[in-house]
């Protein structure tokens, strides 16, 4: 077996994919035409090209305004996890983001269940597992932040379905401008309640931001950090303590426009300094990405070993908000077939 097959099928994690950003363009037409909206082009792959994060985000937003009923997420959802399966997804750690849902007038709880819904479809299907996470969108700001999280804490304090799934609370949406730390209540009621914490920074922003997401708004990972090399000491102590990153190389080409091509990207820098630094995909379907692909280019990039994948993959593990007795199954499973798909040509 040649090694670009052997890394599409070796058992992948994914801990940064917005669950948004993997609809597929055929959902994206039929539920625009369910919902009676008008879409600027048939072939919605025309809008995916991007110059920055904030062209992207309306691309997504146009994207989630489409999402307007149970059914909707569900059918989201479960087409999500078809799709990385099919690219060796084994498990994976999904962000949704309801601000503007929530705002349209739709609840937590049905959103929730949606997904969960069609998560376990998906499941059911593919034999890959698939978690929650509930990010905060920074475009609308602190209050609703903070009323999405207490929402989520009385759902899953009232045993709502499908909120079982979901494990932690992250932020995402745009970067420049805001100041991260306006999120702290929103973060510290989450933490009280038991859920685990994440937040995209750095993506556009300095060092400063990654800090603030750690030491302010106590995240134990954190999504991008893309800018963390330019703080030599944040980084050594990221290092040091094992606070992951789920980075996305790819996405920072096509989304933030932040490198031109892998080979300028800091990823192999990244894990040389000893961060814990995950591949993953972020918006594959709306950057025309998979996580098979993720894995090929950066081994490609940055002339990797089967053996130096293997370990990513394995990363992807330590860096998973499961407990135990699951991370070391999962582990094993990745070491198993690690050892029967090793590749023979390189
Ligand atoms: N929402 C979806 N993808 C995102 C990204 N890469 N950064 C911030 N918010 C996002
Ligand atoms: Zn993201």
């Amino acid at each position: 077996m040649d090694i670009d097959t052997a890394l599409e099928q070796l058992p992948k994690v994914e801990l940064h994919c917005h669950v948004e950003g993997t609809m597929r363009p055929q959902t994206v037409v039929e539920l625009a035409r369910k919902h009676g909206v008008t879409l600027p082009t048939q072939d919605v792959t025309r809008l995916y090209s991007y110059s920055n994060l904030d062209t992207f985000l309306e691309v997504f937003w146009l994207v989630q305004a489409l999402l307007r009923d149970r059914d909707d997420w569900a059918r989201l959802a479960h087409e999500s996890v078809v799709d990385g399966a099919a690219h060796g997804l084994a498990y994976r750690e999904t962000f949704f983001t309801p601000a503007r849902h929530l705002d349209m007038g739709q609840d937590l709880g049905d959103i929730v269940a949606g997904l969960a819904d069609g998560l376990a479809a998906g499941e059911a299907e593919t034999g890959a597992r698939v978690l929650l996470v509930a990010d905060i969108d920074r475009a609308y700001g602190p209050a609703a932040g903070l009323r999405m999280v207490e929402r989520l804490v009385e759902l899953r304090t009232a045993g709502a379905p499908g909120t079982e799934r979901v494990l932690g609370v992250g932020l995402d949406s745009t970067e420049l401008g805001v100041d991260p730390t306006t999120f702290a209540e929103a973060f510290a009621v989450a933490g009280r309640a038991g859920l685990r914490r994440t937040s995209h920074q750095g993506e556009e922003t300095p060092p400063t931001h990654i800090a603030a997401g750690v030491d302010v708004l106590g995240c134990e990972r954190i999504d991008h950090g893309l800018s963390i090399l330019d703080d030599p000491e944040l980084t050594k102590r990221l290092a040091q303590e094992r606070v992951p990153l789920t980075v996305c190389p790819n996405s920072n080409i096509r989304i933030a426009n932040r490198v031109q091509r892998l080979e300028d990207h800091p990823f192999r820098r990244m894990r040389e300094a000893g961060l814990l630094a995950t591949l993953n995909t972020d918006d594959p379907a709306l950057t025309d990405l998979d996580l098979g692909y993720e894995y090929r280019s950066v081994r490609a990039a940055y002339g990797y070993t089967w053996e130096d994948m293997v370990e990513i993959a394995l990363d992807g593990v330590e860096a998973t908000w499961l407990d135990e007795d699951d991370r070391r199954a999962l582990s094993a499973r990745i070491r198993n077939a690690a050892a029967s798909l090793a590749p023979t040509t390189f």
